[in-house]
């Protein structure tokens, strides 16, 4: 079918549904709900069979709506209605929740049903659920709908609902002398990712996000215990928790830490040294070991990964490398595994041009860290997705696994042209040829797990349920194999075969040269790019390789 879809964003979920929809087949083109107009324009070009909504932020026109098959993606159950599905049902504790695909009508989410999956509430935050549960429930319950659409038979019903109004920062507030943990949690869970809790800290407005349970500090509810790293500690009624990331009136989402100036003034609240932390506590980087295995878990709020994680990231890395095992599993978080280059703390910095350039040498100093790791075999295992840098950061591990379901967006130019590093130019010619390596850098779509495998840029999609287990099953075994010490060898003998024909610094130093000019030089496409991308700002116009409609070589269907 040629499908097309509306949508807000080209969001993880969108991105997912394309990918789905395309590999069975169906033609599919994007354009991004700008203005009616726009919308209609879009629809008499692409003559779609069917219009598909992932993530639309207000109605679709009638205008569009009574002439052609509009399906909304709606997270919520058969019968919820409203813009604030998810929030409220994390901010009641529902225990079961789900995914409805209806048709578009004069009522918001009113219209008949397509198709519905549902799944059991995880107590995980907004944007979690939406990128692993909700996307999943779409993908299964937009693929029946599609179907029974090309079927032809299916009569779609209506049904009795009921609307909830948009969750207001009424709703949301948090009351620090009267909420317990669970209930501030809950809160600042039904509002992670987007609009975040209206609060203030410091005596200033802000909006809290990225909360982390705490099990043993306690205080005088509302305190400011302390700080750790880029996070704050604040007591509640019987307990605490802890706050990672705000956005001051008028500002950009920033490390708690870092929005406030204020904060160094705290205690610091340290833990000592990388192992994980027995209780629930605020860690970022932590590591176990089991059979031989060390799991490096690094747990970095939007997978963003300033200058500071990366340099800890890299003493981490060194430190589980001179553990007495035999094989380093980098786990990455469990939303995101890495999407490069922190551009919040970039944005922020007094020269975003510095902070760049320090911000990308220090992921290329841990890049280059796994690269020559000379005691272990290592091991990225890919549980959340990964985009831009973040898919050559994990490149750099001898093994890549990645979970069916993660979507992965291994490009740089979309944000503003960039180059790129990570020494993306070592490791990719060898597994892709330069044409295969070219191909995906100038290729600005996602890409499935699958197809990343399927085309050698990494060596194995795992089932996603019990993917934790998998890995940590097939890593033992990796560790245990009679194989292992001459694996170990020839990964040794291959690195410095390698580094005769040409040192990694040399491959550094050409990546850094095209960075440099990204960074400094007279077009700032980078940072024009940056700025809109950290600010949120709307779209206003589709990218020419989404809205294939708008291609001038677009045939338009009889
Ligand atoms: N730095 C800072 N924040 C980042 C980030 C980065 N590198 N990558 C993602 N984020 C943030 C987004 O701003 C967004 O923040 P929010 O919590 O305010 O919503 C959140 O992570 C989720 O990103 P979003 O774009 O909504 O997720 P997605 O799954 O739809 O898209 C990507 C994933 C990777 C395609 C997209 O986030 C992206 O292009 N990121 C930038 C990658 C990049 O260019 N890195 C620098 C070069 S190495």
């Amino acid at each position: 079918m040629r499908i097309l879809f509306l949508t807000h964003s080209f969001n993880s979920l969108s991105q997912r549904l394309y990918c789905e929809l395309t590999t069975r087949g169906h033609q599919v083109s994007i354009e991004f709900d700008i203005a009616d107009s726009v919308s209609e324009e879009a629809v008499a070009l692409f003559k779609p069979e069917l219009i598909v909504a992932p993530f639309l932020k207000r109605p679709i026109p009638e205008s569009i709506w009574a002439r052609h098959g509009c399906l909304i993606v709606h997270p919520g159950i058969v019968g919820d209605r409203g813009p604030s599905a998810l929030d409220w049902a994390i901010q009641q504790g529902v225990g079961e929740w789900g995914v409805t695909v209806l048709q578009a009508e004069a009522e918001m989410d009113a219209g008949p049903v397509w198709a519905s999956a549902g799944f059991p509430m995880r107590p995980a935050r907004k944007s979690s659920l939406y990128r692993n549960e909700v996307t999943e429930a779409a993908v299964r319950a937009v693929l029946t709908a599609v179907d029974r659409v090309a079927g032809g038979e299916f009569v779609p019903a209506g049904v009795a609902g009921q609307a909830h109004a948009l969750m207001r920062q009424a709703d949301r507030a948090i009351d620090w002398q009267q909420h317990g943990t669970a209930e501030i949690l809950a809160r600042l869970n039904a509002a992670d990712g987007f609009p975040g809790v209206a609060d203030s800290l410091f005596g200033e407005p802000c909006h809290l996000f990225d909360a982390w349970p705490e099990a043993e500090l306690k205080g005088v509810p509302g305190e400011l215990l302390g700080r750790r790293e880029t996070a704050i500690c604040r007591a509640t009624r019987d307990g605490a928790v802890w706050l990672g990331h705000v956005r001051r009136a008028g500002g950009i989402k920033l490390p708690t830490t870092l929005a406030f100036a204020e904060a160094a003034a705290l205690p610091e609240l340290p833990l000592a040294g990388f192992w994980k932390s027995p209780h629930a506590t605020w860690q970022d980087i932590a590591y176990e070991e089991a059979a031989g295995v060390g799991f490096l878990s690094f747990e970095f709020y939007n997978g963003a990964m300033s200058t500071t994680q990366c340099r800890r990231l890299t003493e981490a890395f060194n430190w589980a490398s001179s553990r007495p095992t035999r094989v380093i599993v980098l786990r990455g978080g469990s939303d995101f595994w890495s999407n490069g280059i922190h551009l919040n703390t970039i944005e922020a910095a007094e020269s975003p041009s510095d902070e760049s350039w320090a911000n990308i040498n220090a992921i290329d100093d841990l890049a280059e860290a796994i690269l020559r790791c000379p005691t272990q075999l290592t091991v990225a295992a890919l549980a959340g997705n990964a985009g831009a840098g973040g898919c050559f950061l994990a490149r750099a591990a001898d093994l890549v696994w990645v979970r069916e379901g993660v979507m992965l967006n291994p490009h740089y130019k979309n944000m503003g042209n960039l180059y790129g590093s990570e020494f993306w130019t070592y490791l990719l010619p060898p597994r892709l040829g330069e044409a295969g390596a070219r191909d995906i850098m100038q290729h600005r779509l996602p890409m499935t797990a699958q197809e990343a495998v399927r085309l050698g840029f990494y060596d194995a999609c795992l089932p996603g349920p019990g993917f934790a287990v998998d890995v940590a099953r097939r890593a033992a075994e990796l560790a245990a194999a009679e194989d292992f010490s001459s694996r170990l060898a020839a990964k040794q003998a291959r690195r410095q075969a390698d580094e005769a024909v040409k040192p990694l610094a040399a491959y550094r130093a050409e990546e850094l040269a095209e960075m440099r000019r990204n960074f400094y030089g007279f077009d700032p496409s980078y940072h024009v790019a940056r700025y809109h991308f950290v600010s949120r700002s709307q779209h206003s116009w589709t990218p020419r390789h989404l809205a294939r409609h708008r291609d001038l070589d677009w045939n338009i269907p009889e």
